[in-house]
């Protein structure tokens, strides 16, 4: 008989545990611990400064800081200064833009503006085994009554699972051009150097999702996608605009790899064209070793009613 009590007592306190255990490492836990942040970034769609006001007076004080600068180097240093200070004099933060942050990711989003605004997308382009972000935004887009649809894709497949909890996931790596070629690629045992098959980034949107508007667009690549004239779809008659694909928001990270100096004059190129065709907004540069940084189309109607 005590034997029994003994062995009830200890499988009881087996199973609290167990349940204590599999809340604490929950998504509901997590929801319930970040609640009042939730509440707090919510507010952001009352936040409604003078967006052309606010995109015209960083473009202007961008043109200052970065278009006389020749040297891809310096370029590439001075950004992040730049950047902070400009998001200070145009009063970027009147845009009532949110950061969400888990880790090393950080993802700037702006919530649409109105209410229960109808379809919503959001593309990760490579998961890096952390979807916290996008939890936390879907979360946060629920409680303003809005659905997102996610869609992932990594070249490493076991991010499918993880993805999959959350959207669709495809194991690919998306470039500039389809093709074979070298991808850092983050493994449990760290980043390796691995062949990757690349799939034109155009060819994934139009072709393979038939997607028209993208509200989100989160790219985290490691190094090669950015070879072949990736950059060509943020252009003014880029690759995007030909195939009436409007794109709203960005969260972009550079990295540097091995071709070090290239890369960064790449970007120089890249930049310097963003600002001077004044389309996109760049605000929240940021160096975690790679660039990041959280652009918006400001020549999209859709995107500037939205949000
Ligand atoms: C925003 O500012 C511009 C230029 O100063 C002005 O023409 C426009 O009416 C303003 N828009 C709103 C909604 O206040
Ligand atoms: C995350 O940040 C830490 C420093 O805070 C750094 O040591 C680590 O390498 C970073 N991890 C990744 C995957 O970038
Ligand atoms: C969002 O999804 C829920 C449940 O799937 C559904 O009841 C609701 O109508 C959807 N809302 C919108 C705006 O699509
Ligand atoms: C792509 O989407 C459009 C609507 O946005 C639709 O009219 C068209 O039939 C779709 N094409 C394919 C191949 O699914
Ligand atoms: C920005 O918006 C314009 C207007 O809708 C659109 O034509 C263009 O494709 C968008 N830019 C990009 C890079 O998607």
């Amino acid at each position: 008989m005590q034997n029994c009590t003994i062995f009830f007592l200890l499988a009881l306190t087996f199973y609290i545990s167990y349940i204590i255990l599999s809340y604490y490492y929950s998504d509901a836990h997590t929801d319930w611990l970040e609640a009042g942040q939730d509440d707090i970034d919510i507010q952001s769609v009352n936040i409604q400064g003078n967006k052309s006001e606010i995109f015209e007076s960083w473009n202007s004080c961008f043109t200052v800081e970065m278009m006389g600068i020749e040297d891809p180097e310096i370029f590439w240093k001075t950004f992040v200064v730049s950047s902070k200070k400009c998001d200070y004099q145009a009063g970027v933060r009147q845009l009532g833009i949110v950061t969400l942050k888990h880790k090393n990711k950080t993802k700037r989003v702006l919530f649409p503006k109105v209410f229960n605004t109808g379809p919503h997308n959001l593309f990760t382009i490579g998961v890096g085994r952390d979807i916290r972000a996008e939890k936390q935004f879907r979360r946060k887009m629920h409680k303003l009554g809005n659905n997102v649809t996610f869609v992932g894709a990594d070249p490493v497949p076991h991010n499918g699972d993880l993805y999959s909890q959350i959207g669709n996931y495809f194991p690919l790596a998306i470039g500039g051009k389809s093709g074979i070629s070298n991808a850092r690629v983050l493994e449990n045992s760290g980043y390796i150097d691995t062949d990757k098959i690349h799939i034109d980034v155009v060819y994934f949107f139009k072709d393979l999702l038939n997607v028209t508007n993208i509200d989100n667009l989160w790219f985290d690549a490691e190094g090669e996608e950015f070879a072949n004239d990736f950059f060509d779809i943020f252009y003014e008659n880029g690759k995007f605009v030909q195939s009436g694909i409007d794109l709203c928001q960005v969260n972009i990270e550079i990295h540097i790899t091995s071709d070090v100096a290239h890369r960064k004059e790449e970007f120089m190129k890249f930049l310097k064209r963003i600002i001077q065709e004044k389309r996109f907004g760049v605000f929240f540069g940021d160096a975690f070793g790679h660039i990041r940084m959280y652009m918006f189309n400001y020549s999209s109607q859709y995107c500037l009613d939205k949000f």
